[in-house]
């Protein structure tokens, strides 16, 4: 619903058809019709409130003086004010509200849209005595305004944008995207620019490849939202001082999206709006193809500016660059990155590379951390409950599947845990960020996931001996049962284990941890999937089942992930 702004009957009927399932379709609850009479109500009382500001300023004088002669100063044609839905807010506290009122529309609604405010108890219209822009989502709907003031008394906002609401999340909206959605997919690029006239600007002059973030900086939704179309972005950005800075502030939190991010800086003075305005069509085109640059080598020639003959100011640029290059999830490409800055910044290539991925090690660290900080607050509670000795039938575990491949996990912890998977980390490190949160059932085995937790946050190692001297005696049992060859060795086990024989080592080891944590996660996946399958019978409410069914697609995606992984049909039956 989120993703796609829809409504939730909508977003079942968007989930059969892509999922090619049967939808019966019967009458929808009474909530669900609430929840959905709600939205349509407020989308609208806000076509109503987009319609009204047009008349305002199309059919009024004060409208016709203020709002349309302005707009048509900015250059704006009849057929672009109609497009973007341009009108005006006339001075008053009740003119809209007086409007909503006449037509019957219900007030609570009109406060949900943050049109109407409420101020001990006295009603009154938030947008007063501005020009409007009406925002679209990416569908089309309209879910706010944004207004600007035309006085020059500073102590005005330019700018007040209608506030969050069921229908209007900022962070998930961009504006135009609606009407530039099928450019940026032709041409496979996107402008992103700062303002409402900048993407008016440039799409009345025929580049309609363009969105606006609206003043703020990038959300990880609005990437999300813009990768659908495309992967190549191209910044715009003020040539001012304050405008390079905000473009560089911003980019890093795109970079670890897997998108391709250029700059262009304009002319001081100029924003995208002025730009164009100033240059047309063509010449705004041809300034971008001869000003583009790579965001990472244009942050790196920035920083180096003027600082040839300082080593310090250099090594300090050379840092921040390779913070930014440590962001970037594909490997070539920062192998790429690593070769060209190193050649701009007379560093030696290898030095670079083993720079990038210690910045790379750095930041996993400090994500593990954060995981283990939280897992150690459950793991406090949990590992109360490990001081009492294994009671279950020793046997009947050693059948069970949940505890085969958890004992293996521990396994190849205690086995390889300190040796390096690549040049970034070591098995441990690798191990527990597979795991991510996940809780083992064996409270001896959780126990041990823990310690290791807790050494990788103190960055120290943790050894056999060190556990079997001096864990509590349940966790000791546990780490010879992990490490002594089981005496239950299946023909799979033994085969698996016959790979290791010879070869390379290191490849070994690689292939045994990857193997056992691919196992591992099947496993989970079928548990959940089968406990899915039982709560999807049991269950006799549709969302829920419609939920449960998503989550069942979720797991079968990672059940073949991971049995590409497992070379054999190990687990699978
Ligand atoms: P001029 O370039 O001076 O004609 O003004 P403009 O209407 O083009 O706006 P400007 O270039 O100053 O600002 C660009 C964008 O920044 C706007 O479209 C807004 O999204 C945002 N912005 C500017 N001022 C404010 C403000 O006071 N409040 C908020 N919330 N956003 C603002
Ligand atoms: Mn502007």
């Amino acid at each position: 619903m989120k993703h796609e702004q829809l409504s939730f009957p909508e977003a079942l009927r968007h989930l059969a058809k892509r999922y090619n399932f049967e939808l019966e379709e019967t009458q929808a609850t009474e909530e669900e019709k609430q929840l959905k009479d709600e939205r349509e109500s407020l989308f609208a009382v806000m076509n109503f409130a987009k319609q009204y500001y047009r008349d305002q300023m199309l059919e009024t004088d004060l409208g016709r003086n203020i709002a349309l002669s302005y707009f048509k100063s900015r250059g704006y044609t009849d057929q672009t004010i109609e497009k973007f839905g341009l009108g005006f807010a006339p001075e008053g506290f009740h003119n809209l509200l007086n409007e909503l009122k006449a037509k019957q529309f219900d007030i609570e609604l009109a406060k949900k849209t943050g049109l109407i405010g409420e101020k001990n108890d006295n009603l009154y219209d938030f947008f007063r005595d501005r020009v409007m822009f009406t925002i679209q989502n990416h569908t089309g709907k309209v879910v706010a305004f944004a207004g600007r003031t035309l006085r020059s008394d500073k102590k005005i906002a330019k700018y007040v944008n209608s506030a969050e609401s069921e229908i209007y999340s900022k962070s998930r909206v961009l504006y135009g995207l609606h009407f530039a959605k099928q450019a940026i997919s032709k041409q496979d690029q996107c402008f992103l620019v700062e303002g409402y006239t900048d993407v008016i600007s440039l799409h009345q002059a025929g580049v309609e490849n363009v969105v606006a973030t609206s003043g703020t900086s990038l959300t990880t939704d609005q990437v999300k939202l813009l990768k659908r179309y495309t992967q190549n972005l191209t910044l715009l950005f003020d040539g001012d001082a304050a405008g390079l800075k905000a473009a560089l502030r911003g980019v890093d939190l795109i970079l670890p999206h897997d998108v391709n991010v250029k700059v262009v800086a304009l002319p001081t003075e100029h924003d995208p709006d002025s730009f164009m305005t100033e240059k047309g069509h063509s010449g705004f085109l041809e300034y971008v193809a001869a000003n583009e640059k790579d965001f990472i080598l244009f942050k790196l020639n920035t920083v180096l500016e003027g600082k040839k003959n300082d080593p310090v100011k250099r090594a300090e640029a050379a840092k921040s660059v390779i913070e930014s290059i440590a962001l970037v999830p594909d490997g070539i490409k920062r192998s790429f990155y690593a070769h060209e800055c190193a050649d701009l910044l007379g560093i030696d290539e290898q030095l670079l590379h083993l720079e990038i991925n210690k910045a790379r090690r750095a930041e996993q660290k400090r994500q593990n951390q954060i995981s283990a900080r939280d897992a150690r607050v459950q793991n406090r509670y949990e590992a109360q409950q490990v001081v009492a000795p294994l009671q279950t039938d020793q046997e009947k575990l050693l059948k069970d599947k949940t505890y085969y491949v958890e004992k293996e996990i521990v396994r190849v912890l205690l086995e390889y845990g300190h040796e390096l998977l690549d040049a970034e980390m070591t098995v441990a490190d690798y191990i527990l960020f597979e795991l991510d949160e996940q809780a083992f059932e064996t409270p001896q085995f959780e126990r041990i996931v823990h310690l290791y937790r807790l050494a990788e946050q103190q960055d120290k190692q943790i050894t056999i001996e060190q556990l079997t001297k001096q864990a509590e005696e349940p966790v000791v049992q546990a780490v010879i049962e992990a490490t002594s060859h089981p005496h239950d060795l299946s023909e799979n086990w033994l085969e698996k284990h016959e790979i290791r024989v010879d070869g390379d080592r290191n490849e070994k080891i690689k292939e045994d941890v990857l193997f056992t944590i691919a196992s591992f996660k099947l496993h989970c996946a079928q548990v959940l999937i089968d406990d899915k399958n039982e709560q999807l019978k049991e269950s006799g409410d549709e969302e829920e089942q419609m939920g449960l069914l998503q989550e069942i697609m979720n797991l079968r995606d990672i059940i073949k992930q991971n049995s590409d992984q497992l070379r054999r049909n190990y687990y699978l039956h």
